[in-house]
């Protein structure tokens, strides 16, 4: 019994540790990685999950963090920023399997459309992807079904990514959001 144990820790520690040696960020290891980016093959990695965001009331994860003088006299909301770091999980439930975070800032910036520019990263927690990142820069508009962000890079498992993501919301009341996002991600 007492063996079987062990040799369960030993495997897990063996698994912790490919896992955690997959991802080695020394520039000496950066170094090596860049070299052999002619022979590395592109990959496509697709994931699914949803985001989910608490703007007002109790327990915020989207907090304002400034405004313009004008933002309260603005219908859409014209100058307010937030910064916000929203759990990702892998069904719309709030107690779902977390996979990650969505941290980085929203800001309104159309004096004429309930718009939203997004800078942000996917900070990856789970599987393979756990200490990897990828870069989001874009805009959103209320009006729109589907809202398409670009995924400009990324860290650890992603450098050099490429990739679409596109935003759909699944639930939306006075103080919360909940977001379901597809990505199509290319890689090395
Ligand atoms: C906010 O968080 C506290 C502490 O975790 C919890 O007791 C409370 O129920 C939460 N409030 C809401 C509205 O979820
Ligand atoms: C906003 O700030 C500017 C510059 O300080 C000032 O001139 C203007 O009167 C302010 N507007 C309002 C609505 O407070
Ligand atoms: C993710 O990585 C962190 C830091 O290396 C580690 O503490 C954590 O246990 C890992 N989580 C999972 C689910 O593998
Ligand atoms: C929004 O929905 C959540 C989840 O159902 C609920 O906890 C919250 O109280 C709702 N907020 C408002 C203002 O209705």
């Amino acid at each position: 019994m007492e063996k079987q144990v062990a040799i369960r820790l030993i495997s897990l520690l063996i698994l912790a540790t490919m896992v955690t040696a997959a991802i080695d960020k020394s520039p000496k290891a950066v170094e090596k990685w860049f070299k052999n980016l002619p022979h590395a093959k592109q990959k496509t990695t697709r994931f699914h999950f949803y985001f989910h965001e608490i703007f007002g009331g109790e327990n915020q994860t989207a907090p304002v963090i400034a405004q313009a003088n004008i933002t309260s006299q603005s219908a859409t909301f014209f100058g307010m920023l937030r910064m916000f770091d929203n759990p990702l999980t892998v069904g719309p439930e709030p107690n779902s399997k977390q996979v990650g975070r969505a941290e980085g800032i929203h800001g309104a910036p159309s004096m004429t459309e309930l718009t939203l520019f997004f800078n942000f990263n996917f900070v990856f927690t789970d599987g393979p992807y756990n200490g990897s990142t990828l870069s989001v820069l874009g805009r959103v508009a209320e009006s729109q079904e589907y809202r398409e962000l670009p995924i400009i890079g990324g860290s650890g498992v992603f450098r050099l990514a490429q990739g679409i993501a596109t935003a759909k919301t699944y639930f939306s009341n006075d103080t919360l959001v909940i977001v379901e996002y597809n990505l199509i991600v290319l890689h090395y």
